[in-house]
């Protein structure tokens, strides 16, 4: 495929008027949390999952396993982690550590940053914690999404693997995009491992990393909301020439 270069992609995932394919689909991916209910075949699942195969992996071990839910599957899952979000607050955490006890800047402030943006597109005050519990508790109905995916990794493997699992995770998510579909990941499922393994029969050797819900987004959901830093504020060159 001829790849133009002069990309231009602001902060917000606008790619200028030089642009390629596979910049269009990165830059247009995003955390999707209305979707509407139009339904998505089992084969569109199956594509997406056939071409994240090529997902690179450390020695090629390909340390991912997915649970793909749609209809009743979904609907019975989601009624449980609803049901142990709303009934059982604090009983259940994640098996791993998804963020740091305390951040440093600059995560802090983009960190502050999320939360206004994300919440003020909501019109819910951050100091209103039942509307932001409100919001939370989507996660559990996967945002309307048709399909709910629960990814899982071996315990036994190291921290490496968990590279190779975000990369999996990404090209699902960007192959989607190419099929008119959107994402949201969520570790915040990984935190009902309890619940979901007897329900997918997940083995006692694979922890559960995320979920992520998919589908087509709702039409006041296709806009970028989160920003990105500038390249200067996390790259750093040499060698190169001016
Ligand atoms: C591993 C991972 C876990 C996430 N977990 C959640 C989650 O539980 N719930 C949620 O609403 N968003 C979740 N997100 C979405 C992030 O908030 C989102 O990626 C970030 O704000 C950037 O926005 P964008 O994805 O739209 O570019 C998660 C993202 C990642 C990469």
């Amino acid at each position: 495929m001829p790849v133009r270069e002069e990309v231009v992609i602001d902060a917000n995932g606008v790619c200028g008027a030089a642009r390629n394919p596979i910049d269009d689909v990165i830059a247009s991916r995003l955390s999707c949390r209305q979707f509407s209910d139009s339904p998505v075949a089992r084969s569109t699942i199956e594509q997406i999952l056939r071409v994240a195969r090529f997902a690179p992996s450390g020695a090629n071990i390909q340390p991912w396993h997915v649970y793909v839910l749609a209809g009743a599957a979904k609907t019975e899952v989601s009624a449980a982690l609803l049901h142990a979000y709303e009934r059982e607050p604090g009983e259940h955490v994640s098996e791993y550590q998804y963020y740091a006890t305390e951040f440093p800047e600059p995560y802090l402030s983009r960190r502050q940053e999320f939360g206004r943006l994300f919440y003020g597109s909501l019109g819910i005050e951050q100091s209103d914690a039942a509307a932001r519990s409100r919001q939370t508790a989507k996660n559990f109905a996967f945002f309307g999404a048709p399909v709910g995916l629960i990814v899982t990794i071996d315990r036994r493997l190291a921290m490496g693997s968990w590279l190779d699992l975000g990369m999996f995770i990404q090209t699902m998510m960007l192959a989607a995009v190419g099929r008119g579909l959107q994402s949201c990941p969520q570790e915040t499922l990984a935190k009902y491992h309890r619940i979901l393994r007897p329900m997918l029969s997940i083995p006692a050797e694979q922890m559960v990393a995320c979920g992520i819900s998919m589908g087509h987004p709702r039409e006041q959901a296709r806009a970028r909301l989160m920003p990105r830093a500038d390249v200067e504020a996390f790259a750093s060159f040499k060698g190169f020439e001016n």
